[in-house]
């Protein structure tokens, strides 16, 4: 199987903050990538280093084969940028853009015609067309930013936190036509702090924190790497000190949660029976009590907790 991205020890410094850390991986051809990490962690640099926006300090980045760093040109060819910022003209027409960006794609302009009118009917924008961008939503404006890239007919589609700050309808939209992009054989590398989302899409997840990979696995495996992070949520009538229910067997961390405290653990079926022992011998009363298997969400946070990277 061809690699669609190939990385390579690759380091970005800005000054002395090492923005990206000697991170290598690769995406397979048609795969669903999902990129992770919290604020600061190195995406948006990652991301404009494998689209050839700026260059790397050290390592290699192939698209295709394609040296990024020798053949920009022939790589840039076969990818689409949906970036942070929008790379939209606010003062012009959403059509107008679309010309703009087919032309320097270098579209012969009955195809740039057609596929523009054919992608803004299919994102819901071509009733609005004429008008300018500065006057769109935000969801509006980023569907646009996306039909831009999708003019290029790209076989890499590389998306920086495309549904951030939208709400569900939109959110909705874009992720459903983002799937229909990659079952159309487009290989997707996907940013977003989202977990619910990275969950959802992605075949495979890198987890990246201060510039270092955290983690590499599918959402499921990553969920079942993590059993330490079973945990049980228990309610007492009383406020209890976290340090008399450390000691309880099979005990591997406790978090006070609000009025609550959850406790990880790798046997929390056992684990129940010594909480209702240590209630009853502390004279407590359990108000509630729920078991909770991890979601990604808890992976994420263990990963990229302070110093843990
Ligand atoms: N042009 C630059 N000059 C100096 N430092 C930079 C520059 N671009 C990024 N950085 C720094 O590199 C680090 C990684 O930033 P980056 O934007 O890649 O993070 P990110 O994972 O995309 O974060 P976010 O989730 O907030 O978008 C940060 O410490 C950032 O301040
Ligand atoms: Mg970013």
């Amino acid at each position: 199987m061809i690699n669609a991205i190939k990385v390579e020890q690759l380091t970005k410094k800005f000054g002395n903050i090492n923005a990206v850390d000697n991170i290598s991986f690769e995406v397979k051809k048609g795969e669903f990538f999902g990129f992770l990490g919290p604020n600061g962690a190195g995406k948006t640099t990652t991301i404009r280093i494998l689209t050839g926006i700026i260059n790397a300090t050290s390592g290699k980045v192939s698209i295709m084969n394609h040296d990024i760093g020798r053949h920009k040109l022939e790589a840039k060819k076969l990818m689409g940028v949906i970036p942070e910022v929008s790379n939209a003209y606010m003062d012009l027409s959403g059509w107008i853009n679309m010309m703009f960006q087919g032309e320097l794609y270098g579209l012969h302009r009955k195809e740039l015609y057609a596929l523009s009118k054919e992608l803004l009917i299919d994102f819901d924008l071509y009733s609005r067309k004429d008008q300018k961008v500065k006057f769109y939503s935000k969801g509006m404006k980023q569907r646009l930013i996306i039909c831009m890239a999708l003019l290029n007919r790209p076989e890499i589609l590389f998306l920086d936190e495309p549904t951030s700050g939208l709400d569900v309808s939109s959110t909705f939209m874009i992720r459903e036509k983002i799937r229909n992009i990659n079952s159309g054989g487009t290989t997707i590398f996907l940013t977003t702090h989202n977990m619910e989302e990275a969950s959802q899409m992605c075949e495979r997840i890198v987890i990246i924190n201060k510039g270092r990979i955290a983690a590499v696995n599918s959402p499921e495996n990553l969920k079942l790497t993590v059993k330490k992070l079973q945990s049980i949520i228990v309610a007492f009538d009383r406020d209890m000190d976290k340090k008399s229910v450390y000691s309880l067997p099979g005990v591997k961390d406790v978090e006070k949660v609000g009025d609550k405290m959850r406790i990880f653990t790798e046997i929390p079926g056992e684990l129940v029976f010594h909480l209702v022992d240590f209630a009853r011998e502390n004279d407590l009363k359990i108000l509630t009590l729920n078991t909770l298997t991890p979601s990604l969400e808890d992976v994420f946070l263990k990963l990229t907790k302070e110093g843990n990277g």
